[in-house]
């Protein structure tokens, strides 16, 4: 069955066959990267630390790490939505801070990158805990909450309640809301309209995490 993530073919809509390692996208800077490719020119061997763990990448130097986390170390959590850093469904931490892993080349990350399925334990390790639950508080509000309805958007928006819950433990509604709103590039959208229900499951994460 086809991966409704999987990267947009070069020449139209729809999943690319195989693993390619090419970044296909909107616009010039894009197309560079697309032509770098092509000519086998920009591939770039290291490494990146990924929810603790040191990976070995061989890639595009311009590859967005969207497609490296995703294609090549199999982590779902992080979706593509549109590619253009304009809605926040590819929201990574890297070092603590929120960023779109779809604009954001591999090559350029120096820091350690949590996706959704680091959060326990990154939960783990800032309490001290010796395994990591099942669950990040942040998580578990948000199905407390019953917040997802298709959920596409989710795993960015757990992204930016744990950068926000990190850097302030007892938010106001008004930081939750800027959080999501004012946070460049762009608000992270929601097509389902949850908004109410993620304000809600911050509020009850931060209290869990107290
Ligand atoms: Fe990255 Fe939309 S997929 S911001
Ligand atoms: Fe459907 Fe947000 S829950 S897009």
């Amino acid at each position: 069955m086809a991966d409704e993530n999987a990267r947009p073919a070069e020449d139209g809509p729809g999943p690319m066959s195989g693993r390619a390692r090419v970044a296909v996208g909107a616009g010039a800077a894009v197309a560079g990267i697309v032509d770098g490719a092509r000519s086998g020119q920009g591939i770039a061997a290291g490494s990146i630390r990924v929810n603790g763990t040191e990976h070995q990448v061989q890639a595009s130097s311009n590859t967005p790490l969207l497609y490296v986390l995703r294609d090549e170390m199999g982590l779902k959590g992080p979706k593509f939505g549109c590619g253009l850093g304009q809605c926040g469904a590819c929201a990574v931490l890297v070092n603590g801070k929120e960023v779109r892993s779809c604009i954001t080349a591999w090559s350029s990350v120096k820091d350690e990158v949590t996706t959704l399925e680091g959060l326990p334990a990154r939960w783990a390790q800032a309490k001290g805990l010796s395994a990591s639950p099942a669950l990040h508080p942040v998580q578990q509000a948000w199905i407390d909450q019953q917040v997802p309805q298709c959920g596409y958007c989710q795993s960015g928006m757990m992204m930016v309640a744990v950068d926000l819950l990190e850097r302030t433990p007892n938010p106001t509604e008004a930081q939750i809301r800027d959080a999501y709103t004012n946070t460049p590039p762009s608000p992270h959208l929601c097509r389902c309209g949850t908004y109410m229900s993620i304000i809600a499951a911050v509020r009850r994460a931060a209290k869990a995490m107290a």
